[in-house]
């Protein structure tokens, strides 16, 4: 086994802890050398949880340490695109979080600034990981249903998130559909031509006093010729949904939502079977190790990262789209979205 890749973990809120566990987890491949976040309780929780004793409040600081070789990027969106930029001028390699950054401006200034530097940029698209969602791509590619006709995608979070993150997260299309797009370009090996979006504000009016929708149907062309439809909801009172399907000319693959056990109990009054998953934290668990794990593995086998810069790009591009498609009420060209 090689030397372990010396890590720096930039923002320790929800995701930071999800991905601090995942590489403590990784045992010997990594060195957790530093914890950067200006919340001295944020850092210090996760500092406690994966043994890091190196704890900065200035991301600065973490760059300096030159047994950082790699960066993951875990804070809030406005500071991905200064970071990626800071850490590739101080040769780290780096994972961010999505979305690199909600202009698309900011986002070419980051991959310029990756492409310089010549470090590794991988995304978070932590769906990309999924057993299942990595399966189906995989027999798509391997032709088992032929062409590729028809993709539908649901998901909907089981709850909304806190109004002050609506209002700093870019909007439904920006925050949460982009792990659609990427989703949806992954699955269908395609880039999407056209978009035409219905939304609405149907789970909590603040949502919409915020600027935002919540509910959201997106009608897709691919450049293949393909048609896909995305459909959002921010409430599933029934847990955490993430389904697609897609159907081609020799057959139709689908996946399922796993459950919190897969037990059924058969009575009197039917066969009930327990409830999904909650959220992204246990859904996407194995998911998000497989990420990290890949992260590790491309910057020690010198390999291309499984989710690009461009990757990124693209559904941030597709998140606009789909913004002008929902104010202007018209089909969008994601090819007419160009950097403000
Ligand atoms: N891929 C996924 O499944 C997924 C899931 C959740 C969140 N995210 C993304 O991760 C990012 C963080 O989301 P979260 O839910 O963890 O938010 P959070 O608010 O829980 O945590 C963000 C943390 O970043 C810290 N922070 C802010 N500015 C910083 C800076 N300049 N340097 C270092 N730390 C800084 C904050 O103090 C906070 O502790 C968002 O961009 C979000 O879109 C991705």
């Amino acid at each position: 086994m090689g030397k372990p890749v010396g890590i720096g973990i930039i923002g320790a809120g929800n995701i930071g802890r999800v991905h601090g566990r995942a590489l403590a987890e990784l045992g010997d491949r990594v060195e957790l050398v530093c914890i950067a976040d200006p919340s001295e309780a944020a850092r210090g929780a996760l500092g406690e949880a994966v043994g890091c004793r190196r704890l900065v409040a200035d991301p600065e600081a973490l760059l300096a340490n030159s047994a950082v070789e790699a960066v993951v990027i875990c804070s809030s969106t406005d500071t991905h695109a200064p970071l990626i930029v800071a850490s590739a001028r101080a040769g780290k390699h780096i994972f961010c979080e999505k979305p690199l950054a909600l202009e698309l401006g900011k986002i070419d200034r980051a991959l310029a600034a990756v492409e310089d530097a010549g470090v590794l940029l991988q995304v978070g698209f932590n769906r990309r990981f999924d057993r299942d969602f990595s399966a189906m791509r995989a027999q798509i590619a391997a032709g088992q249903i032929g062409t590729p006709e028809v993709l539908r995608i649901t998901s909907r979070d089981p709850r909304p998130p806190p109004i002050a993150y609506v209002e700093r997260s870019g909007g439904l299309f920006l925050d949460m559909t982009i792990h659609d797009f990427d989703m949806a370009r992954f699955l269908m090996d395609s880039e999407v031509a056209e978009l035409h979006v219905y939304a609405a504000t149907l789970v909590d009016p603040a949502i919409g006093a915020a600027g935002d929708v919540d509910t959201a149907v997106i009608a897709l062309r691919f450049e293949s010729g393909a048609l896909g439809v995305i459909e959002n909801s921010r409430r599933a009172v029934y847990g955490y949904d993430q389904r697609a399907e897609v159907h081609g000319s020799e057959g139709m693959l689908a996946n399922q939502n796993p459950r919190r056990d897969d037990l059924v109990l058969a009575d009197g009054r039917g066969t009930h079977a327990a409830a999904l998953t909650d959220f992204y934290i246990d859904r996407y668990a194995d998911a998000y190790r497989a990420e990290m794990a890949a992260f590790v593995d491309a910057i020690r086998g010198g390999t291309a990262p499984r989710v690009t810069g461009l990757d990124g790009r693209m559904a941030t591009v597709l998140g606009h789209a789909a913004r002008r498609s929902w104010a202007e009420g018209t089909p969008v060209r994601p090819a007419e979205v160009t950097p403000e």
